[in-house]
């Protein structure tokens, strides 16, 4: 028995056994099975898949049919995991180590393209598409809306037009003041759903310059550098399409020349963190100015 085993096997021998088990006509054999065998392996695997797809199915629906489209959807919480407050700047140029904003007053094209931006950016904030999307609210308070009054099932929002801005509308000076090297920008806060800032006193911005000193004379607007309390709670895009988040904008009126400097602004109100070491981002932004002439 041994010896057979050990037999080596010519080539012709090894085709011939090779050939048998792909079809073996004594047996009906097909690969080792006989065809009925494999008519009911594939009937099992048909009827296994059936039934994962079925279960498959049936969670996905049971998922979907319990999702309120009015919760926050996984886009609008894409920079608001809980509540982590992002804080932005425009124009927002970026340089290596993040947002810079460089321009030599003596040429036109290299503070056009941050005026560009602006202009652009504040659009939306026009008076007309304002008056058309968003109501006149009432100041110094959240504006709270249980039902959806709105068209189509939806809530309403608190205009914020341009005008509010002054001398930072890009209304009656189109430069922002960057021809004149008192440039504007412009801060923003991320969306945050059912945030309540502020504790009922509306949350503000103060810009710092990084390491010391003073940023020279600041005009802020709206007054004080608020975002007034009628802008929250924000309900979420399907349910508040027209929102437009409020704004604030920092004029420099003196900033140092030739020097690049770090500017540092915080959004400062109860329940805002901006200190968590982990995370030196939330709460504020920070970006490098250099006027040159
Ligand atoms: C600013 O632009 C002017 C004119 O092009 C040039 O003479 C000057 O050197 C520039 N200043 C700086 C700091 O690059
Ligand atoms: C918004 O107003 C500015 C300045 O008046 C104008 O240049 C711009 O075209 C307007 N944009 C829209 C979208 O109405
Ligand atoms: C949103 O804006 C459109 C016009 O763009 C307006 O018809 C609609 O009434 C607005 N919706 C709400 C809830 O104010
Ligand atoms: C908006 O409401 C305020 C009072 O809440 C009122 O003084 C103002 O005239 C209103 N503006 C418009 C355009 O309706
Ligand atoms: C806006 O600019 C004008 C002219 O430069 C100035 O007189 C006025 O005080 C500024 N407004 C505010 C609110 O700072
Ligand atoms: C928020 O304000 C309420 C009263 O207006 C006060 O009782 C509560 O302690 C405040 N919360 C914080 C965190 O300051
Ligand atoms: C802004 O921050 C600076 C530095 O932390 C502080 O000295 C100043 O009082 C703050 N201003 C306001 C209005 O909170
Ligand atoms: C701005 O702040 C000052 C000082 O804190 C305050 O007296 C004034 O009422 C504030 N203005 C507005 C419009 O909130």
């Amino acid at each position: 028995k041994m010896a057979t085993f050990n037999e080596k096997k010519t080539c012709s021998q090894r085709m011939e056994n090779f050939q048998r088990f792909i079809w073996n006509p004594d047996a009906g054999e097909l690969m080792g099975r006989t065809l009925i065998n494999w008519v009911w392996i594939s009937l099992y695997y048909v009827a296994f898949y059936c039934i994962m797809s079925c279960l498959f199915a049936l969670a996905l629906y049971v998922m979907l049919s319990t999702l309120n489209p009015y919760t926050p959807t996984y886009q609008d919480r894409l920079h608001a995991p809980g509540l982590w407050l992002g804080v932005m700047v425009r124009p927002d140029v970026f340089g290596e180590e993040g947002v810079q904003i460089f321009f030599n007053l003596s040429e036109k094209s290299s503070w056009e393209r941050h005026v560009k931006t602006l202009q652009d950016f504040l659009s939306v904030y026009n008076k007309s598409v304002q008056f058309e999307k968003n109501c006149n609210c009432t100041r110094g308070k959240y504006y709270f809306q249980d039902s959806f009054k709105g068209p189509d099932h939806t809530k309403y929002a608190c205009r914020f037009i341009r005008e509010m801005l002054g001398n930072c509308s890009g209304l009656q000076d189109p430069t922002f003041g960057y021809k004149v090297g008192q440039p504007c920008f412009i801060i923003r806060m991320n969306r945050i759903i059912n945030f309540l800032p502020g504790n009922g006193t509306a949350p503000y911005v103060n810009c710092t310059k990084v390491g010391g000193h003073s940023l020279g004379e600041t005009e802020t607007f709206p007054v004080n550098g608020t975002f007034d309390l009628s802008y929250f709670p924000y309900y979420g895009k399907k349910a508040q399409p027209n929102y437009t988040n409020p704004l604030i904008a920092v004029k420099f009126l003196n900033l140092e020349r030739n020097k690049e400097i770090t500017v540092e602004c915080k959004v400062i109100g109860k329940e805002i963190i901006t200190d968590n070491p982990h995370d030196p981002y939330e709460g504020k932004v920070l970006f490098r100015v250099k006027i040159c002439d």
